[in-house]
Parts: structure tokens; sequence; C-alpha cells
């Protein structure tokens, strides 16, 4: 018997633990195991039955995902097959039940749901999230799921990978019981209610009762793939899992069975999975910080403080307050910190009225917010965030009162989008102490943190602020001290194409039709407006003196800011808004462009979908490979995870530095070397893209590298 599954007796009640860290994964060796411990148990005629249970913090949490990569790249010959282990668990005379703990995920589920029983803690989760990696349950998930708990709530679970929380999944027939106190031993008083009774042992594969008919199911299928088409864009998993668990509805067990493995298979080796896998590892790798270790130090944050409650401070607050951590929230004057607390009570009461949580959870949350209109209390705070008005000689008098009033381990963080750290942790005399935290608008709700490590900034503050993120629920990305660090260095030559594609014939909607198509959230106009034209204009007024003379500039978003057109707020910008927010194309904008253009000398012509699309995605990835030498991102994967998560790059395509892998660096190299001879140094192809490409590597391979 393998260690990664042990068996042990308990009078008639055999117990089988999965001992696989951090997860309990059906690595290879753990389906083998549950599969001798199954047979072992039929030998031993005083076992009556027996109970599946995962050691540590959780039950399977899902096939090994590792294993993926070894079947698609070759390593690995043979494919992974559950099937008949699955079969031989519902095969099994001896009632199982499943006692679930944590999370029983993907393969996970599908073992419990192979079991003839299922119980679990009330704390418990489950789910078919095998959609988030481009892929759908490929143990039967999509059979038996349907069998168990109905044919809506199966495509829902399939194509949506949500994970449902015990009190549902009992209410909904995945479990049969939600135990208190122990589980192990809840389980087992359980099983022996089900010996006692000595009815057979139920097999989900024979259970058709929820199946339904063609004629109630048809609405649910196309009521799916109409949600599937709208919320996971461009995504083929989500509808490949509707096929699956239509299949259920249509055919046997065993063809259904086939059919779920036809679809998984195409769906493993898509580049959409091998993209979303490089994802699901990558918001892991980028915890992973050289010199940072589980020993390493870090502060207690029991007290936060934020400076500047607008639309930043404001969200900012929310963050902590939502991790139940108490914050004091500074502004200027009181109709400022009313205007502040307006927004965030309106936020708030906007998510109890979509019922994502009670109105009493809401007072909590209020209740953490202290307002403030000076700095008392911060002498207790453990973190301080600025979030005011983006000027350096501001930014530095804030810091400098911040040095005087906070106790010397309180972290002191910027939330500057553009401005130096090491200029600003120099207003005080713990340089050491500062650290930028780069929230994304809307704080509350985006998931990128970028944590800007100054020159001084020590281990510890990063540690912390590491480890902040995700008590947060962000995905904190360490990047260093640059001009826009990674995320808005990178915006920066993307817009600029999407501004030069303009000038040189192609309309605003023509852009952002060819970006939104590519999978971006929306083109770069749109998301102009929407930030706010007047915000980069500031940037670039600010920088003005660092531009180097000759070097081509965009023409046109400085006169719509000159006209006052600042984008959604003012009604209009690259487009004209409605009273709903609606964009509409405006022929203004088309004929200054053109006016703007010809006084230029640019030659106007048709511009292809595919020219706009390799000009701002190019864009980003030669400034990415320069980000990536310069070591301002310790790897392409941490790009990738900060545009996915910070500036709507699609999932599925694995971020822009895994996008050009996917083309072909060669490719990508070739391209912008032409637009470097056609536009000038702009374009000029950056020294790690080219030493790649002419190695016939990729970015993913110089990570691996490193
Ligand atoms: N396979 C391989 N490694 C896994 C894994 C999996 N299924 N799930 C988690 N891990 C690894 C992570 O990479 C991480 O490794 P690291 O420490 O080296 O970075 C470690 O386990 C811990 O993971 P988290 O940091 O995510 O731990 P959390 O406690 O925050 O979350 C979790 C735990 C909720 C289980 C989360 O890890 C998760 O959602 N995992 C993926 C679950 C999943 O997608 N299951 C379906 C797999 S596909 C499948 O089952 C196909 C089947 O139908 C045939
Ligand atoms: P904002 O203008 O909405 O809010 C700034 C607030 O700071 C104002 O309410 C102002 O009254 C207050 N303030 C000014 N001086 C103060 C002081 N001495 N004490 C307390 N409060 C003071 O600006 P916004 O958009 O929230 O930006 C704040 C910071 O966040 C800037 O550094 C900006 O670059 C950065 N940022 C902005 C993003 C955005 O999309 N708006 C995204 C990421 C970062």
């Amino acid at each position: 018997m393998s260690e990664l599954v042990t068996w042990a007796k308990d009078g008639a009640i055999a117990v089988i633990t999965v001992n696989n860290p951090p997860v309990n994964a059906l690595s290879p060796g753990v389906p083998e195991g549950i599969g001798a411990a199954v047979a072992a148990i039929q030998t031993d005629d005083e076992i009556k039955g027996a109970i599946l249970i995962g050691s540590g913090a959780t039950f399977i949490a899902g096939a090994d995902i590792k294993e993926f990569g070894k079947i698609t790249s070759g390593q690995r010959r043979e494919g992974i097959n559950f099937l008949e282990l699955l079969l031989a668990i519902e095969d099994s005379p001896k009632p199982i039940v499943a006692a679930i703990h944590g999370t029983a995920f993907g393969g996970g589920l599908e073992t419990a749901m192979a079991c003839h029983y299922r119980v679990g803690v009330a704390s418990a989760q489950v789910g078919q999230p095998e959609v988030n990696l481009g892929i759908i349950p490929g143990a039967a998930g999509t059979q038996r799921l349907p069998r168990l708990a109905g044919v809506e709530k199966a495509v829902e679970m399939c194509a949506f990978g949500a994970p449902v929380r015990a009190k549902d999944a009992l209410a909904c027939g995945i479990l049969d019981r939600i135990v208190d106190g122990d589980l192990l031993e809840g389980a087992k008083s359980f099983l022996r209610e089900v010996i006692a009774s000595g009815a057979a042992a139920p097999k989900t594969r024979q259970r058709n009762e929820k199946l339904g008919n063609a004629e109630t199911n048809a609405p649910v299928f196309a009521a799916a793939r109409s949600l599937a088409r709208k919320t996971k864009r461009g995504m083929t998993a989500p509808l490949a899992a509707i096929d699956a668990v239509e299949a259920a509805t249509q055919l046997s067990f065993d063809d259904g069975c086939r059919r779920e493995a036809e679809i998984f298979r195409e769906c493993l080796f898509s580049n959409q999975s091998k993209s979303l896998i490089h994802v699901f590892f990558g918001e892991r790798e980028v915890a992973k910080i050289p010199g940072i270790t589980k020993e390493t130090k870090t502060y207690d944050i029991k007290l936060a403080a934020v400076v500047g409650a607008g639309t930043m401070g404001g969200g900012i607050a929310m963050n902590y307050a939502n991790a139940g951590i108490p914050v004091l929230l500074k502004e200027t004057d009181q109709a400022a910190l009313d205007r502040g607390l307006a927004t965030i009570t309106r936020n708030y009461a906007n998510s109890v009225k979509k019922g994502r949580f009670s109105q009493e959870v809401m007072n909590e949350r209020l209740a953490l917010i202290t307002p403030t209109l000076d700095y008392s209390g911060f002498d207790n705070a453990d973190i301080v965030v600025e979030a005011v008005f983006e000027g350096m000689a501001l930014k530095k008098e804030i810091f400098s009162a911040l040095d005087r009033i906070c106790k010397p381990t309180a972290i002191l963080a910027s939330n500057t989008s553009t401005l130096d750290i090491d200029e600003i942790a120099s207003a005080t005399s713990r340089p050491e102490m500062v650290i930028g935290h780069h929230f994304f608008s809307p704080a509350n709700v985006m998931r990128l943190l970028e944590i800007v490590r100054g020159r001084a900034t020590n281990l510890e503050v990063i540690a912390t602020s590491m480890a902040l993120a995700r008590r947060l629920k962000k995905v904190g990305v360490l990047v260093g001290n640059c001009r826009g660090f990674v995320g808005n260095r990178m915006v920066a030559p993307y817009t600029r194409e999407a501004q030069f594609l303009l000038e040189e014939g192609a309309k605003p909607h023509e852009v952002d039709a060819a970006l939104y198509e590519f999978g971006m959230a929306m083109g770069p106009l749109a998301m102009g407006d929407l930030a706010g034209l007047d915000v980069s204009w500031r940037i670039r007024q600010e920088f003005k003196h660092l531009e180097k003379p000759g070097i081509r500039q965009p023409l046109v978003a400085d006169r719509l800011c000159e006209m006052g057109r600042y984008g959604q707020k003012t009604g209009a910008g690259w487009y004209r808004y409605d009273e709903n927010r609606r964009a509409a194309p405006d022929a203004e904008v088309e004929a200054l462009i053109e006016e703007t253009a010809a006084a230029a000398g640019i030659e106007r012509r048709a511009i292809t979908p595919e020219e706009i699309v390799e000009r701002t995605i190019y864009a980003l990835v030669n400034e990415g490979a320069m980000i990536l030498e310069e070591g301002i991102a310790l790897r392409a994967v941490d790009i990738d995870i900060i545009y996915i998560n910070g500036y709507g790059f699609p999932a599925w395509r694995g971020g822009p530095m895994w996008y050009a892998d996917a083309v072909g660096l060669q490719k990508v190299y070739e391209r912008i070397s032409e637009f470097h001879a056609r536009f000038g140094e702009l374009w000029t192809p950056a020294p790690l893209l080219k030493q790649l490409a002419e190695a016939g590597k990729t970015f993913a391979q110089h990570d691996k590298e490193r």
C-alpha cells in the first residue's frame, strides 16, 4: 500500500485516508492507493463499510494539474484514467462514504460522487472548477453530477466553475448530511446508520430521475450557452462543458463518459488550456520571492490607516474593512470626507442589494472604518497607505508628516501610479519601511496589487506586503521602481500605438473592436475614457521634460483634453456617452483626428484588425521584454499575471508574454524589426527579445533558466 493512501480498521468500519499534502491531489499513486484499499476491504468479512477522507487541510482538491503539462508535452505517455477506479468504488458492495472538509474540487468531487454517500463539515466546499483551467471534468463529473444534483445545477457548476458551499450542496443533493463537530466521528455514525439499515449501496450512475427530458432541458442549455458566451467570452471550455452535460441527458452513462473523454482531450490539448494552466501556477509563482522564506519575519497588521478618501483611498479602506482590519481614513476637509464615506456606503449598499452579503455584514464593515480630519490614531497604525493627488511635493509632505507621527515598525506605503518611490522615501528617516502599494481602480474590485520595492525597502516589509495582499484577497506582484512600474509602463506604448493607428487611418471604434475581439475586456480608447483622459494628460505634463526631441508623440489626446473631453466623466472623450454611459462613435472626434493627421502630414490608409492587434500587443511585449531584462519584473509570468488581473488581458491567452511565446518569438521579433524599420526608434527591439528569438527560446524557458 502506498504511503499516499493508508487505511485502518475500526471494528466494522475501514477508514481510507489520502495523505498527499498540500491539497491531496490525485497525483500518481493516489488513485492506485485508493483502488488497492477498496479492493482490500472486500477481503475482510468483519468490515461492513468504509470512509474515504483526506488528511491535513482538505479532502481531494482534484487531479494533479502538473500531470496535464506532462501529458500534452509528451513527457508522460499514458493519459489519466480515473474512470475505472471510480467504477470500482461505486461497484463496491460495501458502502463507502466520502467525508469532506476543505475542498472537494474537480477529480475530488468526481471521486466523492462515485462513493455511495457524501457527508461534509459546514465549511466544506465542492465544485468542478476545471473550466478555469480550460478543460472540463474528465472523470465522469459531467455524467454523475446531473444525476445527483439535477441538470441545471450541474451545468452551472461545470460550465462556470464556481464553488458550492456545504449548505447548498446539501440542498441540491450532492451532500447527504452536514456533520457538526468532528468529521470522522460524524461520518462513522452516518455509516453505522447505513449499515444498520441494510440498504444496498446506491450507485450514482444508475440514478436517472434528475436527468429531466428534452423539453425541460432545452431552455436550461440555451440559457447556459448564452450566459457563457457573455460572461466567459472567447473561452471554449464552458461551452464544451455544457455539451458534455447535455450528453449525459441524451446518452447512456457509458456512452456519455466516452463523449466526455473526447471533449476533455480536445480541451486538454488546446492552447487555451495550456494558457490557463500557466496562469494557475503563475498566480502562485508570483508569491515566490528570492530571499524571502517562511522564516522571514513579517509585521503584524492589526490597524491600518489611509490618507485620502478619493477614488482610490475609499476603495483601499474598503479592502481593509472587508478583511476585518480596522482602518482610519483621513481627508483634508469635512466635505471631501463626507463624499468619500458616501461613496463607500453606496458601494456596500449595492452589494447588499445584489445579495453578496447581509446588511449586518455591511454595518460591521462600515464600523471598522474610522473617518478623521487629522492624524489622530496614526501613531498606532501598523500600516499607512497614502492615496492623495499624484504630485511629488504633496506626497513628500505627507511622508515627512507620517515619519514624525508613526511608530518605527509602521509600514509606509504609497499608492502612486507613476512617481519615484525612492524620492518619496527620501522625505522620511526610514526609507527601509517605505514601499509602493499600487492598487487598481476600482480598488475594492480589481484583484491586482503591484507591490513596488524601493532601493532601501527591507525584506520584512516586502514579505508583510505579499502576505497582506493575500489577506486582502489580492494577487500581489512584486515589481521594481521605475516610471509606471510594470503595468502602466507597458500600457504607455500600447495606448501610444492605438493613437498612432488613429492618425494613420483607423477609427476609434475599429481599434477598440479589434482588441475586444482579441479578448481584451475593453479596447484602449474605451479604457482611456473610463479612467479619465485628464489623468494621463496631467502625467504627460508632469513628465514633459523627459520627452526626447524628434520622437513621434500622439497628437489627438491632448487636444481632446483641451476641449474638456475627459472621457465618461464629462460625457465625451474618444466617444460620446449618453446618460447611461453607453458609448457612440463621435463624428467630431473623427474629424479632429483627420484634421490633426493632415496638419502633421501623416498619410492615411486602410488599417486591418490584424495590424491593430500586432501594433498594440507587440508594443506591450517589447516593453515587457525590456522590463524583464532590467529586473523590474522578476519573471515573464509576473508580467502576465499583472496584465490579466489589472488590465483585462484575456486569461485564456495566458498574458502578453505567454501569448508572444505562443505566436513564436521569432515571428514577434521579425514583426517588431519591420515596425522598427518603418516607424523608427520607438520600435527598437528589446535586446532580450532578440536574444531569445535568435536562440529559438521562449520567455517561459527564460523564466525556468533564471
Ligand atoms: N494539482 C497540483 N497542485 C496543486 C493543485 C492541484 N490540483 N491544487 C493546488 N496545488 C498546489 C499549488 O500549486 C500550490 O503549490 P505551491 O505551494 O508550490 O505554490 C499548493 O498546492 C497550495 O495551493 P494554494 O496556494 O492554491 O492553496 P490554497 O489553500 O489557497 O487553495 C485550493 C487550495 C482551493 C485547493 C486551490 O489550490 C485550488 O483551487 N486548486 C485547484 C483545484 C482544481 O482546479 N481542481 C481541479 C483540477 S483538474 C481535475 O480535477 C480534472 C479532473 O476532472 C479529471
Ligand atoms: P482623487 O483625486 O480621487 O483623491 C485624492 C484625495 O486625496 C482627495 O479626496 C483629496 O481631498 C485627498 N487629499 C489631498 N491631500 C490630502 C491630505 N493632505 N490629507 C488627506 N487627504 C488628502 O485621486 P485618486 O484617483 O484617488 O488618486 C489617488 C492616488 O492614487 C494618486 O497617487 C493616483 O496616481 C493613484 N492611483 C489612481 C488610480 C485611478 O485610477 N484613479 C489608479 C491607481 C493609482
